[in-house]
């Protein structure tokens, strides 16, 4: 069912979750071709790969042929046309649900193949929104990573009521066999396992400090060092992105209408002043060439 082997895949956007999909695909010995509507993107995209790829040379995580290798395998268009003979393709543009059910309609009409896996990064927009969008829903599924994406083995695989089996199970075969991750199943509900249980949790931090219960640094310190989690929910809110959070949790908001999941007044403040966090250089820190520190 799953024999024929994806090698030519397709990525949409090359912001940090896209660019680190078509990383990691190429990393993978794939062929990658990376859809940026313009050059100066596509340049940008370009630039924020090889930047992950020394990381990786860096920090011993791959060697510089493998470096060469990977950066050979990835190409840039502007034209979604180009992707008629990819096997698979990852839609990773913006969090918003019209510009993404656009794309799906688009690329349902480019991709030749019936078996090919049309998926989406969406974190938490519903897929049968988007499978509804083409004309042959049993080829989309989410298959959402986690950022960054070089880093972190986790892929949630999300298969809808019109999801064909194969290409459920074509999704899972690569993402497992060919890239390496660990996959989760998730139902079709908005957050899917993820987001469902971090998004309440970084909105309640968000309140804590609108509150004035406790500073951004103190609550960052408490999870990180008395929950030994990587990073506190203030940093990582900064490094999802806060337009991101905010339109995740809008999305989640209107599937359950559970009040947790409504984006607290602050968050919404920091989004229309420009504070996008770590991407936009300020959050609820502030970042240089030196790190982060208190905004
Ligand atoms: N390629 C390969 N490896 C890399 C790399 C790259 N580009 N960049 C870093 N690494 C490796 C490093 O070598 C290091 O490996 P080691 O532990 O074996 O030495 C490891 O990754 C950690 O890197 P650093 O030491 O440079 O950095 P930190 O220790 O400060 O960790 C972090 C940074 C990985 C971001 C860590 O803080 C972390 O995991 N934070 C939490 C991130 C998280 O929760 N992400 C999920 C967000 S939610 C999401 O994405 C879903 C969406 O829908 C919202």
């Amino acid at each position: 069912m799953t024999s024929e082997k994806i090698q030519r895949v397709g990525v949409i956007g090359a912001g940090q979750m896209g660019a680190g999909i078509a990383e990691v695909c190429a990393r993978a010995h794939v062929d990658v071709l990376v859809c940026e509507p313009s050059r100066e993107l596509a340049a940008a995209g370009r630039a924020r790969i090889l930047r992950s790829l020394d990381r990786g040379v860096s920090s011993g995580k791959i060697t510089d042929r493998e470096r060469e290798q990977a950066a050979w395998r990835l190409r840039f268009t502007s034209d979604l046309g180009d992707f008629a003979d990819r096997q698979l393709v990852v839609e990773a543009v913006t969090e918003d649900e019209k510009v993404k059910t656009a794309v799906f309609a688009e690329l349902d009409s480019v991709v030749t193949d019936p078996r090919a896996v049309l998926a989406s990064n969406t974190s938490s927009i519903p897929i049968m929104k988007l499978a509804m969008a083409t004309e042959n829903a049993s080829r989309v599924v989410g298959m959402h990573f986690f950022n960054p994406v070089p880093v972190l083995p986790l892929v949630e695989l999300v298969t809808t009521l019109t999801t064909s089996a194969e290409v459920g199970a074509r999704a899972e075969h690569f993402a497992h066999e060919v890239l390496g991750k660990e996959v989760v199943r998730s139902a079709d509900r908005s957050g899917f396992i993820a987001n469902a249980l971090l998004v309440p949790y970084l909105l309640s931090a968000i309140r804590m400090v609108e509150s004035g219960f406790a500073t951004v640094e103190d609550v960052d310190k408490t999870i990180s060092l008395g929950l030994a989690h990587p990073m506190g929910p203030l940093k990582l809110s900064d490094l999802i992105g806060l337009d991101t959070v905010k339109a995740i949790a809008d999305s989640m908001y209107e599937e359950f209408k559970e009040p947790l999941y409504s984006a607290p007044p602050l968050l919404l403040r920091m989004v229309e002043a420009g504070r996008m966090g770590k991407k936009s250089g300020h959050g609820f820190y502030q970042y240089s060439e030196n790190g982060a520190s208190a905004q």
